[in-house]
């Protein structure tokens, strides 16, 4: 007689601290009654394939021995190798990396790109430590986490705080350990190592111009439109620069060192050189400081949170007076949030979609890199530009038809085709 289990929850999750992954999991509920009969296979997204976690020891340039706590985490394969970039930051949970991970299935199968999805971390803050520092714990991570990565198996990008130098160390590390150059076993590389052109700004640009889709679907003039923007980095500060570019006002930005307003519009470009010089945001002179907490009550059009996940939360979603939010960070709206900005009426564009542009050119790099020929910046523009819309309409016929958010619109979309591919694979052995 066999017995269904009665545990809801694999032995290393606590049920009380579920963090990011309790989120994912109550996104998953909520399209499980959209899958019809797949929605048998539906536990396999509640669980990651593969978690793996590594120590990191190295020896500080004072000769101190440190260890950090890394992980790399492959939620699904069913559609093909795993995806997902690697986060250098001190607060990084292994319950996070498999809500991340478990986000890039759901993206990757959003925008219909042939990979499954994965995510990495290292619990460090990366500005303690020298480059030759932060080269040592890169290395020593590729290494560790060597055994379940490679260009098709599962191939890491850049994340928050992780960069094109980062990808060419890893790149580097598991090439010398394979005895051959691996190109396309990490993106996001710098142009002169299989890097592709137009990587660094594609998550920003997909952003955009998924921003541009919903403001369309609104009857929003985005000439005029005004913008804010949490997280100046390289999603944020690329959006900013982008909506600026054709006209929009962006009033407000706030990263990890404050936050400023200018109720004309920000002069993007130069605060991005403000940013580059200073480290952030803070003390920029053209710009009045607000209170961190009155960033979310402004009126604006688009909000767009590019910082981290949990920002938009049911403390300050009943502020919030956008008309659409863009997700350009990963997980940044609660499911209470959700709800609460859906019965304001406010338009959201989920995460898997609107911030599918930085994946969908790794794909074109790790493409590149397979055939060796590699593509101009404006076909690779026109490429990604061409995905997103067609990722962002698909999605939003879905959410007409179903009478649903953008965000279940998007889970239906990806999740029919990840327990489809499940469902015809079948279960090995
Ligand atoms: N880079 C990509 O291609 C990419 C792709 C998809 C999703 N994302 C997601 O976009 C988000 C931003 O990534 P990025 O690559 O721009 O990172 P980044 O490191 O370049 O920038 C992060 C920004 O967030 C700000 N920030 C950090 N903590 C903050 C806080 N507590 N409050 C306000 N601001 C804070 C930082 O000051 C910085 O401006 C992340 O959620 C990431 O997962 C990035």
């Amino acid at each position: 007689m066999h017995q269904t289990p009665t545990h809801a929850l694999p032995s290393y999750l606590d049920a009380d601290h579920l963090g990011p992954w309790g989120t994912y999991l109550q996104q998953v509920d909520r399209v499980t009654p959209y899958l019809g009969a797949l929605g048998r296979w539906a536990e396999t997204l509640k669980r990651p394939k593969r978690a793996l976690i590594v120590d990191v020891p190295v020896e500080l340039d004072n000769g101190r021995i440190a260890h950090f706590e890394g992980y790399r985490v492959q939620h699904n394969t069913s559609r093909g190798p795993g995806k997902g970039g690697v986060r250098f930051h001190q607060d990084v949970t292994l319950p996070e990396v498999m809500a991340l991970a478990a986000w890039m299935s759901i993206k990757n199968a959003a925008v219909n790109l042939p990979y499954g999805g994965a995510k990495g971390g290292i619990r460090l803050d990366p500005r303690g430590y020298s480059q030759a520092e932060l080269e040592r714990i890169t290395r020593r991570y590729t290494s560790e986490i060597g055994v379940i990565i490679g260009p098709s198996k599962d191939i890491p990008a850049p994340d928050v705080n992780t960069n094109a130098q980062i990808m060419a160390w890893m790149m580097d590390t598991y090439s010398m350990n394979e005895g051959s150059t691996a190109t396309g076993v990490v993106t996001g590389k710098p142009v002169a190592l299989g890097g592709s052109l137009g990587r660094v700004e594609a998550t920003g640009r997909g952003v955009f111009v998924v921003g541009c889709e919903a403001a369309r679907d609104l009857g929003i003039d985005v000439a005029g439109a005004r913008v804010i923007v949490q997280g100046f980095g390289n999603v944020g500060g690329t959006a900013a620069r982008l909506f600026h570019g054709v006209g929009a006002k962006v009033i407000a930005v706030q990263d990890h060192t404050g936050t400023i307003y200018n109720e004309f519009g920000l002069d993007v470009p130069e605060l991005l050189v403000h940013v580059s010089r200073n480290g952030g945001v803070g003390g920029y002179e053209h710009a009045q400081a607000l209170d961190p907490a009155e960033f979310w009550k402004l009126e604006t059009e688009f909000l767009i949170p590019a910082a981290l996940e949990g920002q938009i939360s049911s403390a300050n979603a009943g502020d919030i007076r956008a008309k659409v939010v863009v997700e350009g960070a990963n997980g940044p709206t609660t499911p209470e949030a959700d709800d609460i900005l859906f019965d304001k009426g406010i338009l959201v564009v989920p995460d898997v979609v609107a911030n599918a542009g930085g994946v969908t050119v790794s794909y074109f790099e790790w493409v590149q890199d397979f055939s060796s020929f590699f593509w101009t910046e404006d076909e690779i523009n026109h490429r990604l530009e061409r995905i997103m819309r067609d990722a962002y309409a698909a999605v939003s016929q879905v959410a007409r038809e179903h009478k649903v958010t953008l965000r279940t619109a998007a889970f239906i979309v990806a999740c029919t085709r990840i327990l489809q591919a499940r469902q015809v694979r079948g279960l090995y052995p």
